[in-house]
């Protein structure tokens, strides 16, 4: 079975050709960093706009990658939510039109069922497992129990991991997305140097909260403009402030397997490209005894090969998804339970 994918539920416009659910075709990835660096975040208008212009570019490039014909294609797979309007209306109703003009079945996808399944590009993992979704829209724990059947058990309560990157990245003068600079930065910096506040929230909560860490870094660069004593580097702040958010990040995600007994974590979205918290999962993975497991790190990053694969599994349960779909409409907010 050929999967066409498409994704525009942010700032990237990708389309992707999936094969059988797992043999990867084509995967091709637009991003939109040159339109929103200088805003230091997403411009929802411009994101839509753009991904107007990009799209049928974007699955025109696919399609000859992958060396098929669209009339080849077996399904169509398109991210309906969650994400912003605009943006997710471009790929929908692309998808549609293909869908009737090809007379090809489609299925509308949760972008974040999309990253919980983008292990399943590289290798067969079984149920069930814990799901640590980190991106720039949510930090999420799951249960997945078998395709299609997930229980939230932890989520952000006010920022996203990827978000507090994002906005600390912008303190720092560093152009949006502010994660993969920070990064770097904190790999030439000293964690140690100053300590930010990690936040547990209540003894056995599996939720996150982050905005009280961007506070505390807002606070200490304030002062380190007035206050001759306070010297620390952007490095410095880097590391410190990343290691704030992976202490918690590994905490939460090491109780939730001790609260549901299981033994196999994935870890994914956009934040999970970042190859100390990589390290640092598993770490604690070997001393806990748990089997981690990370999607490479173009998968980890939004991407449409993540949305065929989604997409094939969910027809694959429900064939009778598809004649329903050319009505769906787009989802700001889409529970993935
Ligand atoms: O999954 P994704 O591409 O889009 C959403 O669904 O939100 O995630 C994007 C987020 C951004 O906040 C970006 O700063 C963050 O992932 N990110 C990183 C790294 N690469 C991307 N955060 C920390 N370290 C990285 N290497
Ligand atoms: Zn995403």
């Amino acid at each position: 079975m050929l999967v066409l994918g498409i994704e525009t539920s942010c700032d990237e416009t990708a389309a992707a050709v999936l094969k059988d659910g797992d043999t990867l075709l084509s995967n091709v990835i637009n991003d939109q960093f040159g339109i929103h660096s200088k805003y230091g975040g997403i411009v929802p208008e411009l994101a839509g706009r753009s991904h107007v212009d990009r799209v049928h570019r974007v699955i025109d490039d696919a399609v000859n990658k992958a060396g098929v014909q669209l009339r080849d294609i077996d399904l169509i797979a398109v991210t309906m939510g969650p994400g912003l309007v605009g943006s997710l209306l471009v790929g929908l109703n692309t998808a549609k039109g293909l869908s009737y003009g090809l007379n090809t079945p489609m299925v509308g996808v949760n972008h974040l069922e999309g990253h919980l399944l983008a292990i399943f590009l590289q290798k067969k993992i079984q149920f069930p497992f814990i799901a640590l979704i980190v991106s720039g829209g949510h930090t999420d724990l799951y249960r997945a129990s078998d395709f299609g059947q997930y229980k939230l058990l932890g989520r952000t309560r006010d920022d996203a991991a990827g978000e507090s990157f994002d906005k600390v990245g912008k303190m720092l003068g560093i152009p949006y997305p502010g994660g993969p600079a920070i990064e770097r930065l904190a790999r030439k910096g000293n964690g140690k140097t100053h300590k930010f506040p990690r936040a547990y929230l209540e003894k056995g909560s599996l939720d996150f909260s982050f905005s009280g860490l961007k506070t505390s870094v807002r606070t200490f660069l304030n002062r380190r403009g007035r206050d001759d004593r306070v010297v620390s580097t952007d490095e410095d702040i880097s590391a410190g402030f990343q290691d704030a958010v992976i202490d918690v990040l590994v905490d939460k995600l090491i109780g939730a397997c001790e609260k549901e007994k299981i033994s196999r974590v994935v870890v994914t979205g956009g934040v999970a490209a970042n190859g100390a918290l990589r390290e640092a999962v598993r770490n604690a993975a070997q001393s806990h005894g748990l089997e981690a497991s990370f999607p490479e790190k173009i998968f980890c990053t939004d991407n449409a090969a993540m949305i065929a694969c989604a997409g094939h599994h969910k027809f694959i349960r429900n064939k009778n998804l598809s004649a329903d779909s050319r009505t769906l409409d787009a989802k700001a907010n889409l529970p993935l339970e």
